[in-house]
């Protein structure tokens, strides 16, 4: 008599978006899936806020119910896909299933970057396993790529776009000529932009991300107040005309650098100019895009869809089968899954580097008095604090009586460049804040 497959409990908490794709997916590759690997997968429960809440796909009353917990430590379940989001249920959640040396699936970036640490050394010291391909760049397997494609490599640059709603937004704003909050509205009504933008359109989702990739990249977990984060919505369509005129587009991009020489790394999140034939700059609408340099395969790209349903239950459900590797062949299995997913007693932290050390070119655009002296006045101002100027493109203004003034400097740091941004803040002739952007130069 055939012996009956091992059967995989799995119970998902969270069935909004991102979960009832999973459960969607899952229920509908299952059988395939199943002969592929070999086991039964069972969706066994799952947990929800709102139990009358209608939802898009069919889940048997008595498998629900509004109490996650209950998931995370039932000892008949063996995966939890933590898919509620935010950090203090889902905290509770992902603890409480890995000290029961469960397989835990997350999606949530905000989650692994505010408890990242407490996260895998509870997952290290019970015997589970933490997987979060989802977490960052939706369908795009970028987790995979840096942890196992890429493994012979070092990594001293890693960039990319990795929010869908603000290059989706920023897309728009070059392609109409439309201000930022027009298009910010669109998004919303489009259901690209939360009700509540600030988290995306800030650069703080960007920022949860790029702490992932580079606790991933680097071993260190770096917090966004450590890192320079800084958002669009500043941006005017002017400034993407601008950028044309000297040759690039405007990407929000996250910047991972590490130098090691001096064994510094940086973390940043900012528009950025980009050449306009460099790939990146061509990646439009809610599309999100990773480049890789590893000091022995060379410079990878990573292009797709960064978010939603069935982009981000992808990824879930690669996690899944890595999981049901891990508790399949339990021996074989731990030794990869100390690789995989509890990644790193880590290695030796390394230090992040002062802002005299991030180093590039600049973007300035600011709202002058329409007079005369004044470019005199700005050029003085930067070369006080060694800046130089490389470009100035000047062009009358709205309302009368201002000008505006668009530089691009040669090579400067971080430190003088808000030196600098303080002087002219200071200077009578400057009528705003100047809008820094940085240039991306990346010679791949
Ligand atoms: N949406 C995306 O495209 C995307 C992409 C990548 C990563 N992610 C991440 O995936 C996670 C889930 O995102 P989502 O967009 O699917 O969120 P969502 O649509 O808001 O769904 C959240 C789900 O969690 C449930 N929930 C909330 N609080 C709960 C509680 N205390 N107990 C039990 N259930 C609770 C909600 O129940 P009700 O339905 O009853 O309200 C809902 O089903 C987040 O970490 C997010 O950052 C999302």
């Amino acid at each position: 008599m055939m012996k009956p497959l091992p059967v995989i409990r799995i119970g998902i908490c969270g069935l909004g978006t991102v979960g009832q794709g999973v459960w969607k997916h899952l229920s509908r590759i299952r059988p395939d899936l199943e002969s592929r690997l070999g086991v039964k997968l069972e969706l066994t429960r799952a947990s929800v806020r709102d139990l009358r809440k209608s939802r898009g796909v069919k889940v048997p009353a008595k498998k629900l119910t509004t109490d996650s917990l209950a998931i995370a430590t039932d000892p008949n379940i063996d995966v939890v896909c933590e898919l509620i989001g935010g950090t203090t249920v889902a905290r509770q959640v992902t603890l409480a299933a890995l000290a029961a040396g469960k397989v835990v699936i997350s999606a949530n970036k905000a989650l692994i970057c505010a408890h990242g640490a407490e996260i895998f050394e509870t997952a290290r010291r019970h015997g589970g396993h933490f997987l979060f391909e989802a977490s960052v760049a939706g369908g795009i397997p970028i987790i995979k790529a840096l942890r196992e494609g890429l493994v012979a490599n070092r990594f001293p640059l890693i960039y990319g776009i990795l929010n869908g709603t603000c290059n989706y937004i920023l897309t728009q704003m070059e392609e109409q000529d439309a201000p930022y909050t027009a298009v910010l509205g669109e998004a919303k009504e489009l259901g690209y932009a939360e009700a509540d933008e600030s988290l995306d359109v800030q650069g703080w989702d960007t920022a949860h991300k790029a702490a992932v990739l580079a606790y991933l990249a680097h071993h260190t977990w770096v917090k966004p107040k450590q890192m320079i984060v800084e958002g669009i919505d500043r941006i005017t369509p002017a400034d993407f005309k601008h950028a044309v005129a000297l040759g690039y587009g405007i990407k929000l991009l996250a910047v991972i650098a590490r130098d090691f020489e001096t064994d510094e790394l940086s973390v940043r999140v900012h528009p950025t100019l980009l050449p306009e034939s460099h790939v990146v700059a061509k990646v439009s609408g809610v599309f999100n895009a990773v480049s890789v340099r590893g000091d022995v395969a060379g410079t990878t790209l990573y292009i797709g869809r960064g978010a939603g349903q069935d982009a981000t239950a992808s990824a879930v459900i690669s996690d899944l089968v890595d999981a049901v590797a891990l508790l399949k062949n339990d021996r074989r299995a731990f030794i990869t899954a100390r690789k995989a997913s509890a990644p790193a007693r880590p290695a030796r932290a390394c230090r992040l580097a002062p802002l005299e050390h991030i180093r590039c070119r600049y973007y300035l655009r600011m709202t002058v008095s329409d007079e005369p002296g004044v470019l005199a006045q700005v050029a003085t101002a930067m070369a006080a604090k060694q800046v130089s100027i490389a470009s100035v493109i000047q062009s009358a203004h709205e309302p009368a009586g201002a000008a505006s003034l668009v530089l691009t400097t040669h090579r400067s740091d971080e430190q003088a460049m808000r030196a600098t941004l303080a002087k002219l803040a200071r200077l009578r002739c400057v009528l705003e804040q100047p809008l820094l952007l940085r240039i991306g130069d990346f010679a791949d």
